[in-house]
């Protein structure tokens, strides 16, 4: 199979999309002039382009894309050749209306923005095949080719009728019979039991709470009706280019698809990351969606977009202030990227994103920003050598998109509770205290783990339980947030509310009950290492057995129950937390059990703001603050960007990368 090396061919990519047919063809020589200087290695061309591709049915129009494809190679710029199937053109909902999606109260989704296809229709799926077969046939030996990018961002729903036929086959397979799908879905609640397969629908508008199950499910089979989507066109290109990596990128951090199961068939694994340069924990977030992108892919990822300066679907579009486009582009190296990608080549004039940033802005080349973009793509070239290399860890964060759609329905004890928001504060804490984080799925091998964390996971799996138990058993340490383990695969609440297997491991005799606070609610715990915190969110009438109290909750109707639990099972430990602690709290609490587990942040003393880094044999040192640091370094190293050499420390301006390499590493 064909990986990300076969692209990168030893070097770190730069580039962007590339959509050429929103221009006139002389401006296309002055792209790949400016490509050339900004030392883009490779483009993404053809995104958008079906209606262009494709002006009618059956029709071709080749042409351009034949004069831009060899345009660029004769300029020594590679090509990620996308699939257009991501915004039919619109032919196709105006001749076969069916292919548009519905929302949940059956209106139709129509044509003018993009993204308006329904996973389950056959006439969608068929003219995606045919354009892709045709792409590949043509441009499969081009010389320009490195890689396929299928569709874009993969994420929409459709509740149609066509959808409704393909949901019924598809809970066929998983459930077999209509007694398994009613007993799974618990449809002897509110009279809902099923008494053919043809009366079950998609979660449809209606006049309350809908059937969690069927909720649950319906998330599961959209991931899974896109996802044949995107292998369909998988397969079409890789029987014609089996030595052309195949990807498609990612949302960050998104609900939509399983990551796990849609990571597994891709080549290579790709995302866009598009940090608010105004939040504070922009930099955290950065780092959260790398680490998952890199746990996904098994090892370096493309990031395929970001923005050069401001995006334009915030409220506000706030620009990236000098050098802070560079640390995030650093940054996702450092985190395992093997190509520093953006949206888009040039900044449109026209269409729905002519306010948002291109690497060649409005201004021109004679900007700031342009001035950047060659500043960025000289200094990846000088990091070829940290192509390919991995980046170590030895924490893990459990993450299951099966549990975050459970836990993602109304009806639950708090709609505060999030997976997106408890996911942010524990990797937060972690990258805090330098310890760098994988995610793994609850079913992963965890041996190599010295420290596994799970911020929450509300449903778990038999087979989910008996690995945790198992990590625990033989030695390893496990961090547990509240609410996890409640619900079976078929959120069926589990006998006692939490798994009884992770009540012994927690050494919990019982959970009595949930007590959920408000926004803005907090309460007070204290422990004797710990002190006073605060939490949030959450917090439980625990009864513990064998686990012992490390922090207790001071005041109000719980006072002196535990907040923060350890106890020892087999030969390690389980710690259960049943608040979200304030994140100082939680950082020395996620500290402290790193530590006991042997786990050493990877490099001590670093001054607020600063993330360090090991990637290979490179430490990567990124100074997120506003104000210069100074990071004392263990031995002599010198610096892969400007060739120079620092003995006992560096110093770091605000925004300051550096990546360090021991003299023995260079050449
Ligand atoms: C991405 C998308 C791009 C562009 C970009 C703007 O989500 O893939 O096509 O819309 O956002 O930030």
């Amino acid at each position: 199979m064909p990986d990300l090396n076969d692209a990168t061919r030893g070097r770190v990519l730069y580039g962007g999309d590339y959509n050429p047919e929103q221009w006139p063809e002389r401006v296309w020589h002055d792209d790949i002039r400016l490509m050339r200087r900004a030392g883009v290695t490779t483009v993404t061309v053809g995104v958008f382009s079906w209606a262009r591709l494709e002006p009618r049915p059956g029709a071709r129009d080749f042409g351009w894309l034949d004069r831009i494809l060899d345009l660029l190679h004769e300029g020594g710029i590679e090509v990620c050749l996308a699939t257009p199937t991501a915004s039919p053109p619109p032919w196709m909902g105006s001749r076969h209306p069916e292919t548009l999606p519905r929302d949940e109260s059956g209106t139709v989704v129509w044509y003018g923005s993009r993204n308006q296809f329904c996973a389950s229709s056959p006439v969608y799926r068929e003219h995606a095949l045919r354009i892709t077969e045709d792409l590949a046939d043509r441009y499969g030996g081009h010389p320009a080719l490195r890689m396929w990018h299928v569709g874009n961002e993969y994420g929409t729903h459709c509740w149609c009728d066509e959808t409704a036929r393909h949901f019924r086959r598809w809970l066929r397979t998983r459930y077999g019979g209509l007694d398994a799908l009613n007993e799974a879905w618990g449809t002897a609640f509110w009279s809902q039991r099923y008494d053919s397969w043809e009366e079950i629908i998609p979660p449809r508008r209606a006049q309350y709470l809908i059937n969690p199950g069927q909720a649950l499910d319906f998330r599961r089979f959209t991931s899974d009706a896109l996802l044949e989507c995107f292998t369909a066109e998988r397969d079409a290109l890789a029987a014609r280019t089996p030595h052309t990596p195949v990807t498609t990128n990612f949302m960050p951090l998104f609900i939509g698809q399983d990551g796990w199961a849609w990571a597994a068939e891709e080549d290579v694994v790709s995302v866009d990351l598009y940090p608010d340069p105004k939040d504070p924990h922009a930099a955290a977030y950065g780092a959260l969606v790398q680490d998952l992108t890199r746990s996904q892919a098994g090892g370096p990822w493309v990031l395929m977009e970001q923005a050069a300066g401001p995006v334009n679907w915030r409220g506000v579009n706030h620009p990236k202030p000098d050098g802070l486009m560079r640390l995030w582009s650093l940054q996702a190296v450092a985190r395992g990227a093997d190509a520093v990608c953006f949206f888009q080549w040039r900044q449109s004039r026209q269409g729905s994103e002519k306010f948002h940033s291109g690497m060649v802005p409005h201004a021109g080349e004679h900007s700031r920003t342009f001035a950047r973009v060659r500043e960025l793509g000289a200094e990846l070239r000088e990091l070829a050598p940290v192509a390919g290399t991995d980046v170590p860890a030895r924490a893990a964060i459990l993450h299951d998109w099966h549990s975050w759609w459970a836990t993602a329905q109304d009806g639950r004890p708090s709609s505060l509770v999030s997976c997106e928001r408890l996911l942010r504060a524990w990797h937060q804490a972690l990258w805090e205290r330098n310890l760098t984080t994988d995610f793994a799925h609850p079913h992963a091998d965890l041996t190599d783990y010295a420290l596994v964390a799970v911020p929450q996971l509300y449903l778990l799996t038999d087979e989910a339980l008996d690995n945790l138990a198992a990590y625990v058993r033989g030695g390893g340490t496990l961090v547990c947030g509240f609410f996890t383990g409640v619900a079976d695969e078929d959120d069926r609440v589990r006998p006692g509310g939490v798994d009884r297997r992770l009540r012994a491991l927690l050494g919990i005799r019982t959970v009595h009950e949930w007590w959920p606070l408000d926004e803005g609610e907090a309460l007070t715990a204290e422990g004797a290492w710990l002190g006073a915190f605060h939490g949030t969110l959450w917090s439980e009438d625990l009864e513990p057995s064998t686990a012992e109290p490390v922090a207790r909750i001071k005041g109000g109707e719980l006072d002196g129950r535990p907040a923060v639990t350890r106890n020892a099972y087999g030969t390690g430990t389980a710690w259960y937390v049943s608040t979200l602690p304030e994140p100082a709290a939680l950082r020395a609490l996620l500290g402290r059990a790193a530590e006991e587990a042997g786990l050493a942040p990877v490099l001590p003393g670093l001054p607020e703001g600063v993330e360090a880094v090991r990637r290979g044999p490179y430490l990567f040192l990124l100074n997120h603050g506003r104000t210069p640091a100074v990071v004392p370094l263990p031995s002599a190293r010198t610096d892969l960007l400007t060739g120079r050499a620092h003995h006992t420390g560096v110093r770091l301006d605000r925004f300051a990368v550096m990546v360090l390499a021991p003299p023995e590493s260079l050449g």
